[in-house]
């Protein structure tokens, strides 16, 4: 078993070299790495995260391990290779996608991402849960990120690839994502075993955020001082990058990502109608609620102030509510 782990890790390492290679140096590749420039990605940014393509066929990954004697059915245990319906063989999993590798911590190669040029779906078609790849457990980048989370005793969190690589760029260099999977309890733990801040970097729409607000207790239990970017509608973290640069998303995402308690003030918010006065007093009920939530009188003032001047609401009314949920809550 130990030998079937080496052999599928070598030809991770292979492939991911072959994708690159092909991605760099073929007429198809060309069409793949032309998408990748027009978002913005440098020849920088696709050789450190050796970014590749996988062409159009059925064989070509199929072929290349077969001549280097990797057993086909190895390989398809190990997510690379699919069986063929009829039992004829085995064929490439992934054909005409843009190919991420992901790397374990320790930076082999253990899965792939691929992502479609273009529209179409599914948008990225990822490695099977494989002897190597488990995703409750693996963040894309951290290999690249762990310094740096070490040094900062902070980590930033993302959704995908593009986000952590544009965001690499902009100079964020502890960013990891989890591509997709809901974070887990073993990926908090091993957060917080090596950071003592996390940055929710999530994307800006309905589905990032209420990720967020999800995320935040798994978190904090882990015991992680938790921010959340807060994007503006819809946006992701690479879409933010490519539109405001690169100095515009470490100001306002990065060194100004909200408390959490202010993270769900606004994240609330989109459960009323603020116009009218019956959505105001249901809000400033629910604020109440969020901000009794803190263990400090004096944070606990901060916010209820913000919110009394926003809303011109007496403050003391406020309070009073406030210090009963308080109460409540012992
Ligand atoms: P998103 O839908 O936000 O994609 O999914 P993205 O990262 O912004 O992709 P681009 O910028 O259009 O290329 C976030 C992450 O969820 C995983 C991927 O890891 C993706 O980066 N995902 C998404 C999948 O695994 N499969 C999918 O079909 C879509
Ligand atoms: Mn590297
Ligand atoms: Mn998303
Ligand atoms: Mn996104
Ligand atoms: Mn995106």
């Amino acid at each position: 078993v130990d030998l079937d782990r080496l052999a599928i890790i070598e030809a991770h390492q292979l492939t991911a070299k072959l994708y690159n290679y092909l991605l760099n140096n073929t007429q198809h590749g060309k069409i793949a790495k032309d998408y990748l420039l027009d978002r913005g990605l440098r020849e920088k940014q696709i050789d450190h995260f050796m970014i590749g393509y996988a062409p159009d066929q059925w064989d070509t990954l199929n072929r290349f391990l077969t001549a280097r004697n990797f057993d086909p059915v190895l390989m398809e245990k190990g997510g690379l290779l699919s069986a063929k319906n009829d039992g004829s063989g085995h064929v490439d999993r992934f054909r005409s996608r843009i190919m991420f590798p992901i790397w374990d911590r320790d930076g082999k190669v253990i899965a792939f991402g691929g992502r479609v040029i273009g529209d179409g779906g599914p948008k990225y078609l990822n490695s099977p849960e494989t002897m190597l790849f488990t995703k409750s457990r693996v963040f894309y980048n951290l290999h690249h990120a762990r310094p740096a989370i070490r040094k900062s005793k902070q980590v930033v969190l993302f959704e995908g690839y593009m986000d952590v690589i544009k965001s690499w760029s902009a100079g964020v260099n502890n960013g990891v994502a989890t591509m997709g999977t809901a974070l887990t309890e073993e990926h908090c733990a091993m957060l917080g075993r090596q950071a003592e801040e996390i940055i929710l970097c999530y994307d800006g729409d309905d589905a990032g955020q209420a990720a967020a607000l999800k995320s935040i207790p798994m978190l904090e239990k882990a015991k992680l001082r938790v921010r959340v970017s807060i994007l503006p509608k819809g946006k992701d973290p690479d879409e933010y990058i490519e539109e405001y640069g690169p100095d515009t998303f470490l100001r306002e995402a990065i060194d100004g990502a909200a408390t959490t308690t202010k993270f769900k003030l606004i994240y609330s918010r989109k459960n009323h109608i603020l116009l009218t006065e019956e959505g105001r007093k249901n809000y400033l009920l629910e604020a109440a609620g969020i901000v009794a939530d803190l263990d400090s009188a004096i944070e606990r003032e901060v916010y209820l102030q913000e919110l009394s001047r926003e809303f011109n609401f007496p403050l003391d009314v406020l309070k009073q509510d406030c210090q009963a949920k308080v109460l409540e809550l012992q």
